[in-house]
């Protein structure tokens, strides 16, 4: 028999689909009210894409990607992550030329060929946002807001820890007064660490070594590091958090796992689902169209992985809807056929193609959570009527095709 591939996994058992498609209702209908609109890219782009953003530095791209040489000898990979793509297609647009505001959201399967286990999938989904030519630290507000409003309708509890990355400006002084800390403990940090300290030394700060984490508690702090302008937006970022009823923890060590981060960084974490307890994460990253040849753009989003959030999401009670029609004898069949297509111009409406006795349809509305189980006997045939029972209220009524 074949089975689907490690760390990938179907969406079929009902509870779990109804969740996913409840999940994306209420995302999507919350970033429309923030006024994102939909955007959809190619699962599969040039590797040189996660490269030059995500970068090479990156476990995402130094470990985990699906790559491979196409036949046409393009060597593509499936994309590990939503925010590149977006931002491939942005600059592909000119909209970095036309300049103004663009606001956009997605869902959509990513790969990482990561080490599967509960919560970390090879094949996942996200939904994601992503807003570009907005330099305040406002719009880096509105997307914490907006998880919040998400994960609040859902019913999940969270942890938000926020942290800034610094910019051009002071970035560049950090990194060096990081670098020589690295050096001076060299010698007991992780093989890992010594090969982040040359490609991208502020991702050793991430490294889940427990032997590492509590030498680099003694690091330099980035945010003792800032330049006014990142400081003052740091600061802002707090006071909006603050007058909106956000509680959020500053966590110096939050650096993310991408690359084209600067300024504001934050991750939600849920304390319910086990190690893999990332549920959203985004930030600032005001260089990356520049960077992948576009006009400077200021740019900042999110991303929340759908599969954690699954198991999270407390469902609303679920009420009987629509029409369950069928026949006791089958001439009466294609008569239900006829209202059932007729009832579906406005309602849910599903029939049954076999004729049964009264008990096995209603046991079939109960178990579509039907509202009406309407039903058309020998009677009802010569009468020119249909049975309809109201499952909510137990009314039943017998009325006329024509009123029906
Ligand atoms: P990320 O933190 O790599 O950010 O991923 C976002 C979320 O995807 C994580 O918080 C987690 O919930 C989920 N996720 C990541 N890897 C896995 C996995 N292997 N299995 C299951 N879930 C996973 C990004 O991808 C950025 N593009 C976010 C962003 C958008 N930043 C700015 N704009």
């Amino acid at each position: 028999m074949i089975k689907s591939l490690r760390g990938m996994n179907d969406i079929l058992d009902e509870n779990e689909s109804k969740r996913f498609t409840y999940f994306l209702d209420v995302a999507q209908n919350i970033a429309r009210r923030y006024g994102f609109h939909y955007i959809e890219t190619p699962l599969l782009e040039e590797t040189a894409l996660f490269k030059r953003s995500v970068g090479e530095s990156s476990d995402i791209v130094g470990k985990e990607m699906y790559q491979f040489t196409d036949k046409g000898d393009n060597d593509v990979c499936l994309r590990p992550e939503g925010t590149a793509g977006v931002v491939r297609a942005f600059i592909q647009k000119k909209l970095d030329k036309a300049g103004g505001i663009h606001r956009f959201f997605y869902h959509g399967p990513m790969f990482r060929y990561e080490r599967p286990q509960k919560g970390r999938l090879r094949e996942f989904h996200q939904f994601g946002v992503e807003s570009f030519g907005i330099e305040s630290v406002y719009e880096d507000a509105n997307m914490i807001m907006m998880v919040s409003d998400i994960l609040k309708e859902l019913g999940i509890g969270y942890r938000l820890q926020i942290n800034s990355l610094g910019d051009n400006n002071c970035m560049p002084e950090y990194r060096d007064t990081l670098v020589s800390f690295i050096e001076s403990i060299e010698d007991e940090i992780c093989e890992d660490c010594k090969r982040r300290k040359s490609t991208n030394p502020i991702r050793v700060l991430d490294c889940k070594n427990e032997k590492c984490q509590s030498l680099y508690e003694n690091a330099p702090k980035l945010l003792h590091s800032l330049c006014e302008n990142c400081d003052n937006d740091f600061e802002k970022l707090k006071k909006i958090l603050d007058a909106n009823d956000i509680s959020y923890e500053v966590d110096t060590n939050l650096v993310r796992g991408l690359d084209y981060y600067s300024k504001t960084a934050f991750e939600f974490v849920s304390d319910n689902i086990g190690s893999q307890s990332a549920i959203a994460g985004g930030g600032r990253y005001d260089r990356l169209v520049e960077f992948l040849d576009g006009r400077p753009t200021p740019a900042v989003g999110f991303a929340m992985g759908i599969e954690r959030l699954l198991e999270l999401i407390q469902m609303p009670q679920e009420l009987r809807e629509g029409y369950y029609l069928g026949a006791m004898d089958e001439e009466a069949i294609d008569t239900i056929i006829t209202l059932t297509h007729k009832k579906r111009a406005t309602d849910k409406a599903v029939c049954d193609y076999k004729a049964k006795n009264l008990k096995n349809h209603l046991k079939s509305a109960d178990k579509m959570n039907a509202k009406y189980c309407c039903v058309i006997g020998t009677n009802e045939m010569s009468n020119g009527t249909i049975w309809v029972k109201d499952l909510e209220n137990k009314i039943e009524k017998t009325i006329p095709l024509k009123e029906f």
